[in-house]
This record gives structure tokens, sequence and C-alpha cells, in this order.
């Protein structure tokens, strides 16, 4: 025992030194144990809020006064997207969220003053003593992660990967002071922030939300986003003033999940999980953060959201932290012997508050029915309304009135101000890294510039996920008002220095430029749609190489820009651009950039880039081969300009675990089979021009992007069946839940009388189907069926063995280039 506890010690100061390098594989090796923490070898930290006698008193006085009913109610928090504010007179719940996907009156975009009118309904609705209750406010949660990006025309800072580039935790208070502001503005009490994960292998989709691979780096800014956001931790009444409550998340090692899955499991030692995990949790504890999320993922197999050893254990009666924890979406599920509906274990656990955004009314019943029936302890319920209370008495929503009646409701100047996104552009700034200059950079203003790329003139694509939408898609630049593209603060600096900017997606030009700037990289996504399965840049982003290379060859200066949540092999861009900017997701204020790469007249920097790498830069799709550029890398304009050495270029075989048929071929261990609809005369295509169905259908080459890149399928008529299959079944049951959909990119030369997308599992009349319309219009469409519809429809989500099936009826011709799974669909199929 003791000497197991040497030896994991021994392995996590090796870790911690080596950490910052690591982001992605090689894996630790996986640790034997059964997820129950030692909370003796954790350190204590001192929680700073001062006990008040008064307070204290109150809180007692109410317990007494308060039902089983009330009390239960304050334990639940319920989604907007499955509540009404007579739901809180009813229930009497202590809180409120907004998931990704949600909004007032069931609208993700509603206008800012629906989101403050709805905080009234919902405040006045739990006050409401007419039954004859305490009547206690309720507060209201948002994932405020980088700015109050949920709602149109706020100020949407870096995300916090970009933040950890800055090394500026003076600035990261202001942005937390700022984004509380914003909060106040639409009348929130609490945001879901800050993230305080440290991510160990960037696959994961959620890596962008940290600040960096590094402990210590984490650790350097917790305190000040908190002091940021709620304050000095000595100062009660928040809503009195301009502040909001934070929550640290996820608690624990939702950054430390095996090849970064997301929810997934972290095989590590205790010690690395205190070392390196549990760092960032000291400076959020003495600075008197007042909730803590609990994670989705589980340690030793062991889910987080049920682990007292975790949470009450480590984290309450260890490290001290005295506010209260609340689980995450619907985690409560997830753990051990629990269901959607049922789960006393996680208040056993130390949870305090359920976030059960559509499950509230089941998991309040239960709680109900279980205290009354005494399998749960009551001193276990006053302790967690007591804690929350306590929360809610700091806050100074007892005293506070209507969320309308405070101070900055309604300020809608405040939202977006002309000061908030100053601090916003500074932070853009700050972010930059700098990979490779070969003295094209600083730009000259006066010159003629070329912009391309089609994520220049984006404000959706430079803010990524968490971004008035869940997953950050769907989104317009008219969505962002007040905001500047990358594109805009370009232009902006070079007119105004008497130059002219042109912005060309594609590259091309009328009149030669003076240089270039290719903007690329990622596009937005966010938890779990964003996990890869290696450290490429998906492929279907990789066209602006071509146009790098192609400028380049005319003897333009290149400067690509690349936008990313997440440190990913690039190396043919690095390669073809004269300079390289790692912009990561900038967000809404684009002309930082323009600050640092555009010089002033003279030819001289108006600002020097400042940004280092918050994590290693791989070298290959694999961390196993190593860093590129390590942890902390970035060039100043005082760098010296050594020749560039070409990186290795990768053939691009690195494929994605979720493309089953690409390029016009089938995934490694998938197979095109075409047969009738009843699966009669199945043939394996293999190769091309192949006939099938007894001669009704002829398959044959085709082209889509690629020469050759798709496969033809015309049927004279009859049935006829196009499946992507595998002899071994796969599960897709998170996939579904995430929302994610199966893409086929198709084009209809001939529609078929009537069409219908299926899928099939393992097990006898095993599948589903979905009608579907596919016009015949001559060119390539990438359509997206949800997995959710083959679920509803009774498929068995956990054993696919064909994921895509196109049936069609009557005379057809079509080409398929590609199936995956995804959610960037040109065209969202109903499940008919
Ligand atoms: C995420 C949290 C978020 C919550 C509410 C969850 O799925 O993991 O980070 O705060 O949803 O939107
Ligand atoms: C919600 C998110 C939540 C996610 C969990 C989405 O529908 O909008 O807030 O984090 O589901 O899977």
């Amino acid at each position: 025992m003791h000497a197991s506890i040497r030896f994991a010690l021994g392995a996590a100061s090796a870790l911690l030194i080596g950490c910052a390098a690591a982001s992605a594989e090689p894996q630790p090796t996986p640790v034997a144990g059964n997820g129950l923490a030692h909370p003796q070898t954790w350190p204590k930290y001192h929680y700073p809020v001062p006990r008040d006698p008064a307070v204290e008193a109150k809180i007692a006085g109410l317990l007494k006064r308060m039902t089983l009913e009330e009390k239960v109610g304050q334990l639940v928090q319920a989604d907007l997207c499955c509540v009404k504010p007579e739901d809180l007179k009813t229930y009497h719940l202590g809180s409120i969220l907004v998931g990704g996907n949600s909004g007032p009156n069931g609208n993700d975009f509603s206008p800012a003053p629906d989101w403050l009118k709805a905080a009234d309904d919902f405040y006045l609705a739990s006050v409401d003593k007419s039954d004859g209750g305490v009547g206690i406010p309720e507060i209201w949660g948002i994932d405020a992660v980088h700015g109050h990006a949920n709602i149109i025309g706020a100020t949407v800072f870096p995300h916090n990967i970009g933040l950890g580039a800055m090394r500026d935790p003076a600035l990261i208070e202001r942005i937390g002071a700022a984004t509380a502001q914003e909060v106040r503005v639409t009348g929130q009490e609490w945001t879901f922030a800050p993230t305080v994960t440290v991510p160990q292998d960037y696959r994961w989709g959620r890596a962008y939300e940290g600040y960096s691979s590094d402990p210590k780096l984490v650790a350097s800014y917790v305190g000040a986003m908190i002091r940021g956001l709620q304050g000095p931790p000595d100062r009660p009444n928040l809503l009195a003033r301009d502040k909001v409550i934070a929550s640290t998340k996820h608690y624990l090692a939702d950054g430390g999940t095996k090849n970064g899955v997301d929810q997934g499991d972290a095989q590590i030692s205790e010690a690395e999980l205190r070392d390196i995990h549990g760092l960032p949790y000291g400076p959020a504890i003495e600075n008197g953060v007042a909730t803590v999320m609990v994670s989705f993922s589980s340690w030793q197999g062991r889910k987080m959201t049920g682990n007292q050893s975790l949470v009450t254990g480590v984290l309450k009666n260890q490290m001290g932290f005295g506010g209260f924890t609340v689980s995450d979406w619907n985690a409560h599920g997830q753990v051990e012997g629990c269901t959607n509906d049922s789960c006393p274990q996680a208040l056993t656990a130390g949870i305090d508050m359920y976030m059960a955004p559509d499950s509230w009314k089941p998991i309040y019943n239960d709680l109900l029915t279980r205290a009354k029936a005494g399998t749960i302890p009551l001193a276990r319920i006053d302790e967690a309304v007591s804690d929350i209370l306590r929360v809610k008495f700091r806050l100074g929503v007892f005293t506070a009135g209507k969320p309308s009646d405070r101070p900055l409701s309604g300020d809608w100047k405040v939202l977006g101000s002309p000061e908030h996104r100053a601090i916003a552009r500074q932070a853009v700034r700050e972010s930059l890294v700098l990979l490779k200059n070969q003295g094209v950079l600083p730009l000259k203003p006066g010159g003629r510039l070329l912009v391309a790329g089609e994520g220049a003139d984006d404000v959706s694509r430079a803010s990524g996920g968490w971004t008035i939408t869940w997953q950050g898609t769907g989104l317009t630049n008219a969505m962002f008002p007040g905001s500047t593209t990358l594109w805009k603060g370009l232009e902006q600096a070079v007119t105004a220095a008497g130059g002219s900017a042109q912005l060309s997606p594609d590259g091309s030009f009328s009149q030669k430029p003076d240089a270039a700037i290719v903007v690329f990289g990622e596009k937005p996504y966010a938890e779990f749609q964003g996990d890869r399965a290696t450290l490429a840049l998906d492929g279907d982003l990789t066209g602006p190489y071509a146009t790098m290379k192609k400028l380049k060859a005319q003897g333009i200066p290149v400067v690509a820009v690349m936008i990313t949540g997440r440190p990913l092999e690039v190396n043919p861009a690095l390669n073809a651009a004269d300079a390289f900017v790692v912009a990561w997701l900038p967000g809404s204020e684009g002309a930082g950039l323009a600050d640092v790469l555009i010089g002033n007249a003279a030819g001289k920097p108006r600002y020097d880039f400042s940004g280092k790498l918050p994590a290693a830069w791989p070298k290959t799709p694999s961390m196993a081969d190593g860093a590129l550029y390590p942890f902390g890398y970035g060039l100043t304009y005082a760098s010296p300009h050594t020749p560039w050495k070409a990186v290795p270029e990768i053939a691009e075989d690195a494929r994605d675990a979720r493309i089953y048929f690409a390029k016009g071929v089938p995934a490694a261990s998938w197979s095109l089979v075409l047969g009738n609809i009843d699966r009669a005369d199945e043939k394996r295509i293999t190769t091309v021009p192949a006939d099938a169905i007894g001669g009704r259908a002829r398959i044959t080459a085709a082209d889509a992007q690629v020469q050759e890149g798709a496969r033809r399928v015309q049927v004279s008529d009859g049935g006829a069946a196009l499946a992507v299959s595998s002899h071994d079944p796969i599960n897709v049951s998170r996939e579904t839940n995430g929302d994610v959909l199966v893409l086929f990119t198709v084009k209809v030369d001939k529609a078929p009388a009537g069409a219908a997308v299926a899928l099939r599992c393992d097990g006898s009349g095993c599948g589903a189907r979905a009608p579907v319309v596919l016009p015949a219009n001559g060119k390539y469409v990438r359509y997206g069926l949800p997995l959710k519809c083959f679920a509803a429809k009774g498929a068995d989500m956990t054993k696919v063995t064909a994921p895509f099936i196109l049936e069609t009826t009557g005379a057809a011709d079509y080409s398929l280039a590609e199936v995956r799974l995804g959610s960037d669909a040109e065209q969202v199929l109903p499940c008919g």
C-alpha cells in the first residue's frame, strides 16, 4: 500500500514535467484501480467565504419552515426546453438552465429582451407564496463560457485555448468581469464557467474549452477568472453589484479520458488525477468559487457523478469546497445502477443539485418518494439544501428583487459594448501564436492585399461551438451584430493606411496582390461531435493548401492564418506559407488579427506577437510521433529569420473512424453492396464497372470533387438497395444521443419513383427506414438524416451493421460520393 502510493507519486511528478509536451498519445499505461480515492492524500485549501451567523440562522429558520416538497425542489434544475414558469410554483425548483440548444419561447435565437422577460417570469413564479410556501427564488444558469455567447449581440471572447496562449491573468480577470456584466443584462445569475479542464489528448472535441494541457498554466488563470465573474470572495450581494456566480467544471479529469473520448474514462493513477486534473481546483476553492459542476466522465471505470470518495471525500471534506455541487446534463443517468429518471446515488455521492434538463419531474418525484420512505437520509437533503441556500444568500437573490429591477438589467448597450469589445480585441491580439515568419510579416499597409479562405469573413467559423447554438453551427454574420470578421479588420487596417484589400475565398484575383493572407482551419463543433480519431485536419478542410501553393507559385508572399480549437498536423500549410499564424477561435473581434499582422506606414509592427503555444503542436496526426513545436513555443517580430526546413508531408491515410465510404470507395472493414430491397441477389461491389441484380443495375465510376470520386448506380426498373455494410457491428448509441447525423453525398440524375434511407443492425429484422425525397438536380448534395430517426423507429444503435442503405423503386440514376457521420449537412432530411 505504502509502496504503491510512493510509486504513484513518482510517476505523477514525471508526468508533471513532461505533461506540457504531452497532448495526445501516447496514453499513460492504464492504471488498475477501483476508482476509490484516498482523500487524506489530497491537499487541503481554505475556502475564503466567511460564514455569517445571521445567514446561518436564516438558513436554519427556512429549513424548519420548508416542506419536504420544497426541499427536494431546491435540489433539481430543469432546462428551459422542458419547464414552464408555473412549474416552479408547483415544484419549487431551485434552478433552471438553458443548454446550448434552448432559449426563451423555444427559440435559441430569441432577442436579448426575451431572455430578461423569461428571467422575470421564472423568478416571479418561484417566489410566489400563494400556496403558503416559503417561495425561495430560483437561479438561472447558462453557459457563458466565452462571453455571454448564447445571446445575439454579446461580445464573443476567444475560446479558452486562445486565452491560454496569452499568458495574461490580468486580462482574464477583465474578461470575467465583462462577461458577468453582459450576463446581468439579460437577467441570469450563474455561469457554467470557467472550464478548468486540463486536456491531455487534443483529439477530444472539448479540448478548446480548456486553457492549456499544462495544469500550472490552467491554475494560474482560475483565480483571476473567478474574481472577474464573482468579485472578491468576502463581498456578498453579488446581484447588488455587477457579478454572477461561477462554476468550475468538469470535476474531475474530463480532459484525462482515454483517447480523448468525450464522457470517457480516465485510466490514470490517483496521483495524476490529483496533480494534473485536480490542481486548478486549488485556486478555484481559494477564490471562493460558488459551484462546481461534476463531470460526465469516469475515473478508473467509475462515473464521477456517483463517486462519493471524490465528490464528498476529496472536494468537500478534504479540499474544503464550501459552495454547492451540480451534476452535468443528465449525467446522473450514466451512474452505475441509475437512469435519467432515478438516481439517489448521485445525492449520496455528494451532488447537491441535479441538472435534470428534461428529466426534472421524474427525478423530483423519485427523490421525494424515497425521502418520504426514509430510504434517503433527511440529513443529506438538509445539507444539500443548506449549501444551495448559502450560495443564494451570498448571491443576494433573496433581496435583489426581480431580475429586471437589478443593476445592469436591460442595459442593452452593455451587451457587446465598445469597452468589452476592446477587451476581446486585445485578447485576440495577445492570443495569436506565430509559428513561422520568413520575414513577410508585418505586412505593409500601403500595398494591395488579397484575403482568401472561406473562414476569413465568417464570425461563426471564428467563434466555434457554444456560440448562439450548442455546436455553433447554422449561423450567419447577421447573427453577430457589432462584430468584426478577420477580413473586415484587415480591410479596415489596410484601407486606413491608403492600401487596398480584396476578399476572394478561392484566392483568384484580377490584379496581382503584393501579399496574400489565406485563412483556413476547423469548422465549429462542441462536445462529442468534435471528437476525432487523429490530430489530422479534416480532409474536407484542406482545400486551402492548394490555394496557398498556387499563390506562392505566382510569386505572392503568403501568410497562413489558422482558425482552430486545437493543435493539428497541417504540415503542407506550414511548408507552403511564408508565415504561419495560429488564431485559435478568436470570436467576434477579428480586428485583433490585423492589429498584429498589419504594420505601420514605416513597415514596423504596431503590436508584437506575444502568444505562446498552450499545448504542444504535433509533427504527425499522432502525438506519439512527438511535437513539431513544444509547449510554450511562439515567435515574435524580434525572432531571427532562420531558413525554413521543410517538414514531412504525410500521406492523408489517417482515416477518421466515422467515415464509411469516401471518394467512391468503402473505408477499411466496410463494403459496398448492391441488391434487391429484400436483400435477395446481394452482391459486394469490388470493381467497377459491374452489373448487379440480374442485370437490372449497373455500377460504374463517376467523378466528384476528384476524378472517379463516386460510384454511379443506374437501375433500369424494380427495386434496388445500395448498402455500406460491415460484418462487425458498430455501436453508435453515443452518436445517436449526441444528435449526430448520417451524412451521404449524392448526385441524383434520375429520381426514383420512391426512395428511403435505411439502417440495418445485427439480428433478424433489426433495422429501420425513413422515406426520403431526393430530387434530380444533377449536383452533389450532402444530405443528413439524424441517427435519432432510426433509434426512434426501433433500430438497435449498439450493433449497426449497415449505417446507410439507399433503397429505390423504379428506374434510377444516382452517384454516391461519401457516407460518414457528422453534423455538417447541407440539407437535413426529416425522419419521414
Ligand atoms: C456540458 C456542460 C454544460 C451543460 C449545460 C453539458 O452537456 O457538458 O459543460 O454546462 O451541458 O449546457
Ligand atoms: C444541450 C446542451 C447539452 C447537450 C448534452 C444539448 O441538447 O443543448 O446544452 O450540453 O445536449 O448532450
